[in-house]
């Protein structure tokens, strides 16, 4: 019997198939039967009676939730049908019987569903949010591959710190000590001198001891750098990405979107140009919400949040103060306490999915920066050979994915935009 996944279940119409998954749903209606079968591709009713199916019908009372079969059937198309088709159920065999499966239909709270994340994972939810985040994540490499971006990877073991040594995880590498990377981004400088442009794409780590719907402590990044580049170059890139992810989703994942109720007139309504504020006009508009800080401080969530809800689309930060960012960055020729660097903040109060900025190609600043920060020298020796040796100037940004994920989701918290999740709390499973 032919095999075939339930996503291409409507080239099949008319044919006998076999269908591969896990029972769903199940109803019955007098003398027929409905099981609702998942195959990961999508849902599948089959109708079981005793007339064309004895042996399923006779077993229908006994099957459960999750319970893993093969069922072989008719394909028919049915408009009332989830998904648009039945299977005409000839014969259901059951590979392994599922007992008591603890995720019900009924609510669970969010503490039992993390525990069984590795189970909650099988919700249509969940399925839609993972696929839109293979999507994400293929538009990333796909917009960069087609501009001549080589796809270089940087270490997650480290030895030195990139953003802040208050979010390092430590670990013991053979008597020295190394840190899970909290960004590729010095590699990548180093890798755009040797190919031009290039990013990388990978796990990064923050030992981030807040609990925001915003922060992991693993997530996802993807990273590009340009050697030659500046911050305007850097606009221009991140806003093209951008464009280009939510468009991807837009044409290949409309279904997913619908089945997360996203508001999708939200993401059609996102294309170039992006309001581009610098951060002392964002600290105009956060006073005239109310809300003031001190000049200097780099913005938290509560700001985020206000900036982001007062845009349609995504909107760049530009020209933050040098003291607030981290030390490789530029300083404005025209003003030397800001820093030729952006913040792209996703709208509807998402906040910040991107950080970027024009680096310190001047090897005596570099040097004088490392030691302002108070980090050590020795880590950063062969960083500072790429400022002796043909230093140009150079851009690159960050890309965070979950927090892009969670934005066209429109997801609260990124805790659901990652298959599992590290929080401060939970590494299980
Ligand atoms: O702004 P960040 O810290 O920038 C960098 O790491 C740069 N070195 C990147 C570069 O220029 N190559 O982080 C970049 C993005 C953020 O905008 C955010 O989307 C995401 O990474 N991010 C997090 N996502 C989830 N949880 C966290 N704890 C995150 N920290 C940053
Ligand atoms: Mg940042």
């Amino acid at each position: 019997m032919k095999w075939v996944y339930v996503e291409d279940i409507g080239k099949h119409v008319g044919e006998e198939v076999c269908i591969k998954g896990w029972v769903y749903h199940l109803r019955s209606i007098g003398k027929v039967c409905f099981v609702v079968v998942r195959d990961g591709t999508g849902i599948i009713q089959c109708v079981v009676t005793q007339a064309d199916s004895p042996e399923a019908f006779a077993a229908f009372d006994s099957l459960t939730l999750e319970t893993s079969c093969e069922v072989t059937g008719v394909v028919r198309e049915d408009r009332r049908a989830p998904g648009g088709y039945e299977l005409l159920t000839g014969s259901l065999k059951i590979v392994h019987r599922s007992e008591d499966y603890p995720i019900t239909p009924k609510e669970h709270g969010i503490a039992f569903l993390m525990e069984r994340r590795h189970l909650w994972l099988r919700s249509s939810r969940q399925n839609s949010i993972l696929r839109i985040r293979a999507e994400v994540m293929r538009a990333c490499r796909d917009y960069l591959d087609e501009r001549g971006f080589v796809e270089v990877d940087a270490p997650i073991l480290t030895p030195a710190s990139v953003e802040g040594t208050t979010t390092l995880f430590e670990t013991d590498y053979f008597g020295e000590r190394a840190f899970l990377s909290q960004s590729g981004q010095l590699y990548n400088e180093a890798a755009c001198m040797a190919l031009g442009k290039v990013y990388c794409f990978g796990p990064t780590f923050r030992a981030e001891k807040c609990k925001t719907r915003r922060h992991l402590t693993e997530f996802w990044m993807l990273e590009p750098e340009i050697a030659f580049a500046n911050l305007e170059d850097i606009f221009q890139v991140a806003e093209g990405l951008v464009c280009y992810i939510v468009e991807r989703v837009l044409e290949r994942h409309m279904r997913e979107l619908e089945n997360l109720g996203r508001d999708i007139a939200r993401l059609e309504a996102i294309e170039s140009p992006f309001v581009r504020i610098t951060y002392d006009e964002a600290l105009e508009i956060l006073a005239q919400e109310g809300h003031r800080i001190e000049w200097g401080e780099d913005f938290g969530g509560d700001e985020e949040t206000i900036l982001s809800s007062a845009y349609e689309k995504p909107v760049f930060i530009h020209r933050y103060p040098v003291k607030a960012k981290a030390f490789y960055m530029q300083p404005d020729p025209e003003n030397q306490e800001l820093a030729m660097c952006t913040d792209m903040l996703a709208p509807e109060g998402y906040g910040e999915i991107i950080g970027g900025s024009e680096r310190i190609h001047d090897l005596g600043l570099l040097e004088r920066r490392l030691e302002e920060f108070g980090l050590p020298r020795e880590p950063f020796e062969w960083y500072l050979d790429l400022r002796r040796y043909g230093s140009v100037p150079h851009a690159g940004f960050g890309l965070g994915i979950e927090r892009t994920v969670a934005w066209i989701c429109g997801i609260r918290h990124v805790r659901e935009a990652i298959p599992f999740p590290r929080l401060i709390y939970r590494v299980y499973p």
